[in-house]
């Protein structure tokens, strides 16, 4: 199979086994090119690409924005906070305004779940879900599996648990329609009270202990505990949250293996994971945010071979 069963990445849970194994290959051609002294290919000269950001990010926007350049498309950036959104200006209208400056793709992270969804059934262009609201962020998800392919070899039959914040987290969505479709066993951790009702039925479990989880787990997945989508209090301190679902070099010494430990950032040092962790070998955080360009590179390039010119 050489392209993708999408016209755009709007959700893991659009794609098939085979388009996951499509842009991970093509993102393994573009990892070679992005480690060349001259890190940038021609493929997207005719294309030209809007980076939509509604909400803050700093590694998504920049991964996104390099990958755009590295295959040189043409890159126009727009931030709502200096934009005519705040002037009441409707998201369709705002879209259409740039397509109408001959934009071919919209990469958009947006507050509302779903919002990638509404654009693509309203506007004319390919769209790419660089996170929306609490529901997918399925290229954090792409280069979290790619970087466990790296470091493990494959991901199929792997043990991943993620814990945290679950109930407001994209990144644990997106990563659970990812690593079941590969054949990972998952599983979910942290306190009932940030765990969605029926994740269950996403074919998960659930393990309150974190010490339990590590013994099971190859690999430890830690979530940011989401404060700005949290209207009232989910556990009683940040200091009781970290005494039982923070890692730490202690903890893992006390394990009788060695688990990778990923991070999707941005990271709060000391509360859910500590510095000598996140600092260490073990975790894979900055390779993660390294295999992010590539992967999006891939999943642009595959997006644009479907754009009819
Ligand atoms: N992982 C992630 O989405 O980080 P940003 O919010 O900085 O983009």
């Amino acid at each position: 199979m050489s392209e993708l069963s999408v016209n755009h990445l709007l959700g893991i849970k659009y794609l098939n086994q085979q388009d996951i194994n499509l842009i991970f290959e093509t993102a393994d051609h573009f990892k070679e090119v992005i480690n060349r002294p001259i890190k940038k290919v021609p493929s997207l000269r005719d294309i030209t690409i809007a980076n939509l950001f509604f909400e803050n990010s700093t590694r998504t926007r920049l991964s996104f924005e390099l990958a755009e350049k590295r295959l040189s498309a043409d890159v126009i950036n727009f931030s709502a906070a200096s934009s005519s959104v705040k002037k009441g200006e409707t998201l369709i209208d705002t879209v259409n305004n740039i397509l109408s400056m001959k934009v071919d793709m919209v990469v958009m992270r947006h507050p509302n779940p779903g919002a990638g969804v509404f654009l693509s059934k309203h506007v004319n262009a390919s769209i790419v879900n660089a996170g929306d609201g609490a529901h997918e962020h399925p290229t954090q998800a792409l280069l979290d599996s790619y970087s466990i392919r790296e470091r493990l070899g494959e991901v199929a039959g792997k043990k991943v648990v993620i814990v945290g914040d679950i109930l407001h987290s994209r990144v644990a969505l997106s990563n659970i329609f990812a690593l079941k479709l590969q054949g990972a066993e998952v599983k979910v951790c942290g306190p009932m009270t940030l765990m969605p009702r029926y994740i269950e039925k996403l074919g998960v479990k659930v393990e309150t202990n974190l010490k339990k989880a590590l013994e099971w787990c190859d690999i430890a997945n830690m979530l940011r505990v989401q404060n700005e989508r949290m209207e009232i209090s989910y556990f009683p301190s940040t200091r009781e949250y970290t005494q039982q679902y923070g890692v730490n070099k202690k903890l893992l010494e006390s394990l009788n293996k060695e688990i990778v430990i990923m991070h999707p950032g941005p990271i709060n040092r000391g509360v859910e994971i500590t510095s000598d962790v996140a600092d260490s070998n073990q975790a894979i955080i900055l390779d993660q945010v390294q295999n992010g360009v590539a992967v999006r590179m891939a999943v642009i390039y595959l997006l644009a071979s479907k754009i009819k010119r």
